[in-house]
């Protein structure tokens, strides 16, 4: 009989020179995988940082369209935009969300004007501009009203894509939305106008950082958002949620969080070989940030490996804060 004297199969004979391991590598992550969130301000001149996300700033126009130029200069196709919004110009009905001279509005009409060659994606939802904080209208109970709240957002999306949104991105997980946003596109000519999905976004922790930096954290009336968006112990749910989106006119779809929801991103290509992106949301940033900052993770190899880590799952593309430092990273 056959006795066997050494491994059969040596898998590390692929991986001791550089050459092989770069020949088998099976994905690659490039500054064009990136999309990068910024957040907004009204005003000249200002630069806010945000406490909780160290690194990230809320940018007045001016400084957005300065930031906007490096980062299509670095090869990032897109940028998403966060408007923060004044509690004066917040209300019960979030009427500001479709004020075509709004923050959101103006910024995106800015960067069009100014900057070439990098995509505007807008958050369709309506947490920004509401007085309690949560993503829609809601009754008495506080219970978030749906066809109501439906038909806000198409009026949001509307004038986002008249103030020349690429993208719209639908993130406030009400039922029927993409429909009647891709309808009223259709309805207005906005043919082209692309709609990226919140499809499978979980009622998460992780977003804490986020509502510091928009300044909805301290209101959301109810304390949570378990009414709409999905629980984590969740995942067929999710491929049915992408489904509906993807009947309804969704061009691409999006699960969020991001690291701790891989198994969705992987599963949702799997099932329907869509475009699927990912975001890397507010809190696992300011977990990696924590980390980097006490000296207990290598920084830049850290980020590297938290993107890959995306690309190897499935996603086409990765919201992430570190868009612009993986892209500099990637430049060096
Ligand atoms: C709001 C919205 C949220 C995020 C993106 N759009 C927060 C929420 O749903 O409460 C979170 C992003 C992040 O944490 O980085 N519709």
């Amino acid at each position: 009989m056959f006795e066997q004297k050494f491994p059969a199969n040596r898998m590390r004979r692929m991986r001791k020179h550089q050459f092989t391991r770069d020949m088998m590598a099976e994905n690659t992550l490039t500054a064009k995988d990136l999309i990068y969130p910024m957040f907004v301000v009204d005003g000249h001149q200002q630069r806010i940082p945000v406490p909780s996300m160290p690194g990230v700033e809320r940018v007045s126009i001016d400084e957005l369209i300065k930031e906007a130029k490096e980062i299509a200069a670095l090869g990032i196709p897109a940028i998403a935009l966060f408007p923060v919004t004044p509690l004066e110009l917040k209300s019960d009905c979030a009427s500001e969300a479709f004020n075509p001279d709004g923050l959101a509005q103006r910024a995106v009409k800015a960067i069009k004007e100014s900057v070439a060659d990098l995509a505007v994606i807008t958050d369709v939802a309506l947490d920004p501009f509401t007085s309690h904080g949560q993503d829609g209208l809601i009754d008495e109970s506080g219970y978030v009203l749906n066809d109501e709240t439906c038909e806000v957002l198409v009026k949001q999306a509307l004038s986002h894509a008249e103030a020349g949104a690429d993208i719209v991105a639908p993130s406030d997980m009400m039922d029927g939305r993409i429909g009647i946003i891709r309808e009223a596109l259709e309805q207005h000519q906005y043919i082209h106008t692309c709609i990226m999905a919140y499809s499978a976004k979980y009622a998460s922790n992780y977003y804490g950082p986020f509502r510091d930096a928009v300044g909805s954290a301290g209101n959301i009336k109810g304390g949570n958002k378990h009414s709409y968006q999905m629980d984590p112990a969740n995942s067929d749910e999710a491929l049915r949620e992408i489904g509906l989106d993807l009947q309804e006119g969704a061009d691409m779809v999006m699960v969020k969080p991001g690291m701790p929801y891989l198994d969705i991103v992987r599963r949702c290509k799997d099932t329907y070989q869509v475009p699927t992106f990912a975001y890397q949301v507010s809190g696992e940033y300011a977990m990696h940030k924590a980390a980097f900052a006490q000296g207990w993770l290598n920084e830049e190899a850290v980020i590297m490996e938290s993107l890959m880590a995306f690309k190897r799952a499935g996603a086409n593309g990765i919201l992430t804060y570190f868009a612009k430092q993986a892209a500099q990273i990637l430049a060096k």
